[in-house]
């Protein structure tokens, strides 16, 4: 028995997508040249799923303070937070989410994933109960698993269906903590956060809605989906990502409770790993202010989202979400899904693919992510790339030739 056997199923279905012409999970972006373009196989191509959803990677103000960062303090910081990996920029950071996000205080973590383990491990325990949604991401999963709390999942977005589980489980656990997201990373959906509150209240429980896709985005501020819904004082932990709308890696957990503290000396997410390297938290900072002093990203970032997403319904396509910077087109195969997403980057597009079992209830889609640093006439052209796409379907499904074979 070899070590690796246990992968074969998994190497199987890779080895037959990179035989049908390309890697989806390992594509190359040889050159980046701007937040919104990279040359991939050699071709320059207009990116469509970077997450980078306000184009503050080649903000001259967080690259400027990136490379300052680094004359200053060095690359890495060579340590953990509880030993000499605290630097001034760390506690400064954190001041500053905290204010951004108006709580009381802030953690901030390598990265999001970090946060969500460190935060969920942290917060349960054997004797507390999780109640997470079913289409949560991966790193609330392992989250909950590491916690070794009870964890009881509720159906995607479906107050009532939380609300019968904490009924059920009124007498169990001495905690309850139920977690969200602010927008769901597939799909591009929103949790329906007012109705979870009042849920959440009504049963005595605590709530952690991850914003990795909302802050920045959504809000009059731009703190995310709690504040776009009116609903950020029934929120008891927003956990947030450096890696999307801020242009950098990293997360954080910012919080209200007085004893929020205590998981600098409990959380080994936190403890026994090295702190963020100062560059990151630098480009943080300035992407911050960023967030703070241009709310016309926001509204750019959202007009192309309408463009991209009127011109794909137009164009026929079924997307599975209202309105939202992450658009998920539907594919109805994986095959074809592929073929897809193959021909697009052919046409100079990339996009995600997302196949199952890494989407919720087994679609295939084409997960598209807009920025604020598309310009119009970068959108227009996605869509006109679209539209070849779906001519090419369309005559594959008509002559039975497959899409694979055209050009
Ligand atoms: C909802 C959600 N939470 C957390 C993360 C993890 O963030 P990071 O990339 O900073 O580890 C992601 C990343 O894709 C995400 O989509």
């Amino acid at each position: 028995m070899d070590v690796f056997d246990k992968y074969a199923l998994v190497s199987g279905r890779h080895s037959k997508v990179v035989q049908a012409g390309a890697d989806p999970f390992g594509v190359c972006i040889n050159e980046v040249t701007s937040a919104t373009r990279g040359r991939i196989n050699g071709r320059d191509t207009i990116l469509v799923g970077t997450n980078n959803y306000l184009g503050l990677t080649f903000d001259p103000a967080c690259t400027d303070a990136a490379v300052a960062a680094i004359r200053e303090y060095g690359t890495g910081t060579t340590g953990s937070r509880i030993a000499n990996g605290t630097y001034a920029i760390h506690r400064e950071l954190e001041r500053e989410i905290a204010d951004f996000m108006q709580r009381r205080g802030a953690l901030v973590f390598p990265t999001g994933y970090q946060a969500n383990l460190g935060m969920l491990a942290g917060l349960a325990g054997p004797r507390d109960v999780i109640l997470m949604d079913a289409d949560s991401h991966s790193s609330i999963y392992d989250g909950c698993r590491l916690s070794g709390a009870t964890v009881v999942r509720f159906r995607h977005n479906n107050a009532d269906d939380l609300d019968r589980r904490l009924a059920r489980l009124a007498d169990q656990g001495e905690c309850k903590l139920i977690v969200v997201e602010g927008i769901y990373s597939m799909l591009g959906d929103q949790a329906p956060l007012a109705e979870l509150a009042e849920v959440k209240e009504r049963h005595g429980a605590y709530l952690l809605v991850d914003e990795a896709h909302s802050v920045g985005v959504l809000g009059e501020h731009g703190r995310g989906a709690a504040e776009a819904q009116g609903v950020e004082a029934a929120v008891d932990f927003i956990a947030g990502t450096f890696s999307k709308s801020l242009g950098a890696v990293g997360g954080f957990v910012a919080s209200d409770h007085p004893k929020f503290d205590v998981l600098r000396f409990c959380c080994r997410q936190y403890m026994f790993t090295a702190s963020s390297c100062p560059s990151s938290i630098a480009s943080v900072r300035a992407a911050f202010r960023r967030i703070r002093e241009q709310p016309e990203l926001r509204q750019r970032l959202w007009a192309n989202a309408g463009a991209l997403y009127d011109g794909l319904i137009a164009l026929g396509f079924e997307v599975c979400s209202a309105r939202s910077p992450i658009i998920a087109v539907r594919l109805p195969d994986e095959q074809t899904a592929f073929r897809a997403w193959h021909r697009l980057l052919e046409h100079g597009v990339y996009v995600n693919l997302a196949l199952p079992p890494g989407t919720p209830n087994g679609v295939c889609l084409l997960r598209c992510s807009v920025s604020a640093a598309h310009t119009p006439d970068e959108i227009a052209e996605v869509c006109r790339r679209f539209a070849r796409l779906a001519a090419e379907l369309s005559e594959s499904e008509t002559d039975e030739t497959p899409l694979a074979a055209h050009g």
